[in-house]
């Protein structure tokens, strides 16, 4: 059973007030956005119509696994061609549910020199266990129910809904 959690519009308003900050906390400035595919893939899209200034734009893709007993690792699938050295990025993710790949990503991103990395994330699980900082723009806080919708999968479908819908536990 689907349970909507964020519907269409409020999802929309949120990008953009999150797009408006972008706006002008980067103002006069190119700022690099690296969308994490592929979860953030429509969340990207809809930021990146709502930004004005001048942006550019590139992709990563990673998986994430994590057994019983580790702590889990993140697979780079594809990397990003754009060279950061001495640019202001920032990270478009889908959830950040454990932080164990946005750490990662950050500490990839760190290594090549950029003036700047923040992270935008759609979602921020609000019992993270391990995270460094706190996403600088985050679209909501939300519970640890696995939720999909707005390209956050469930074995890889339900990418395609309009709204974030919470998946109930039965359907696990
Ligand atoms: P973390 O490494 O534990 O922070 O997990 C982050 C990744 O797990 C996200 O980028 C998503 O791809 C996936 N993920 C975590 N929670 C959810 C969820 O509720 N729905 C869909 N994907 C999720
Ligand atoms: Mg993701």
């Amino acid at each position: 059973m689907l349970k909507e959690l964020f519907s269409e519009i409020t999802i929309k308003r949120r990008v953009k007030e999150i797009a408006n900050s972008i706006n002008s906390d980067y103002h006069g400035k190119v700022p690099v956005l690296i969308g994490i595919l592929k979860g953030s893939f429509i969340f990207f899209s809809d930021l990146i119509r709502e930004i004005k200034i001048d942006c550019e734009i590139d992709f990563m893709k990673v998986s994430s696994y994590r057994g019983s007993q580790s702590k889990g690792s993140v697979n780079l699938e594809s990397n990003f061609s754009i060279d950061v050295r001495g640019r202001d990025v920032i990270i478009v993710e889908d959830v950040i549910d454990s932080g164990l790949t946005i750490n990662y990503l950050i500490n990839l991103l760190n290594e090549l020199d950029p003036s700047s990395v923040v992270v935008a994330s759609l979602l921020f699980k609000n019992e993270v266990a391990q995270l460094n900082s706190k996403p600088k723009y985050i679209c909501f806080e939300t519970s640890q129910d696995y939720v999909v919708g707005y390209g956050l999968d469930y074995n890889q479908k339900m990418r395609n809904l309009k709204s974030i819908k919470v998946l109930d536990k039965l359907d696990k």
